[in-house]
């Protein structure tokens, strides 16, 4: 018996990986997170699957689901939204399992930040505009942030940050960013990315405010950047003609004159 972790993805039931579809239909438990996750992809349960949505359940709670499906050898399909390295409660509930020795598996999601990006159409690292992009949020009633994870210490780096659970906070975030970013500084928000009622927002940070409005729904990323407004970046030196590289010898001397 087999309890296996899968990122379903941030809302379009087609954005499941193929692993985690064949993981779900091979299941006979299925656990899912319904406050997120697209009850499009329980679809691929087995007929007659035990399937419960664990929004209403404590960790305890959760963990006895397992614990009887592992003494009953069923293997367990556990699904969150998005991909499980960020915000999922995967750590404790690994962490449970392996004090109980029940076996278990890891299968990555996409994340709501790519689907975000992708609605978008952007690329979020630009040469000489970003090349870094921080997933962070912002302290919530359940989760206090560290020390040092302050929003304005990123932002002083001018990286792209994909602010998560933090779209209630508006008002904070574009005061501590405005500093750093600057009022013209482009940003996004997007709401439930890929879902059916996707909704974009594109602003300044001088603006954003007033662009969001009284939107309620909460499950939104606001992107912050240079990278989410400008066509003026430099192109990679790695497709430039001159660029010699071991894939794409150039000149009288490559680096790499085994490849060619
Ligand atoms: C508990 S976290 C889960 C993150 C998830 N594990 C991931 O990989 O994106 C929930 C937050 O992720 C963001 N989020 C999740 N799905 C989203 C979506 N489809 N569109 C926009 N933001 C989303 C929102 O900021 C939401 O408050």
């Amino acid at each position: 018996m087999t309890v296996h972790f899968i990122g379903a993805g941030p809302g379009a039931p087609d954005l499941l990986t193929l692993r985690g579809r064949d993981l779900i239909a091979a299941c006979p438990v299925c656990l899912y997170a319904g406050s997120l996750v697209p009850e499009g992809v329980l679809v691929h349960c087995p007929a007659g699957a035990r399937i419960v949505n664990t929004a209403p359940l404590s960790l305890d709670e959760i963990i006895a689901e397992i614990s009887a499906a592992h003494a009953d050898g069923k293997d367990v399909a556990r699904l969150h939204s998005g991909d499980l390295s960020i915000w999922s409660a995967m750590g404790e509930q690994l962490r449970r399992l392996r004090v109980l020795g029940i076996p278990f598996t890891v299968t990555p999601g996409v994340p709501s930040f790519s689907a975000a990006a992708a609605a978008l159409e952007v690329e979020l690292t630009l040469p000489g505009l970003a090349q870094t992009v921080v997933l962070t949020r912002t302290p919530g009633r359940a989760s206090a942030m560290p020390e040092g994870e302050k929003l304005a210490a990123f932002a002083a780096t001018g990286a792209v940050l994909a602010i998560h659970l933090s779209i209630h906070l508006l008002d904070r975030v574009i005061g501590e960013l405005m500093p750093h970013y600057g009022a013209g500084c482009p940003v996004a928000v997007v709401w439930r990315a890929s879902w059916p009622d996707q909704r974009i927002v594109r602003a300044t940070l001088a603006t954003l405010d007033a662009a969001v409005g009284s939107e309620m729904e909460r499950t939104a990323l606001i992107l912050v950047g240079k990278t989410l407004g400008s066509a003026d970046f430099d192109e990679s030196r790695l497709y430039a003609a001159d660029y010699d590289r071991r894939y794409r010898p150039v000149g009288a001397e490559p680096r790499f004159p085994e490849a060619s």
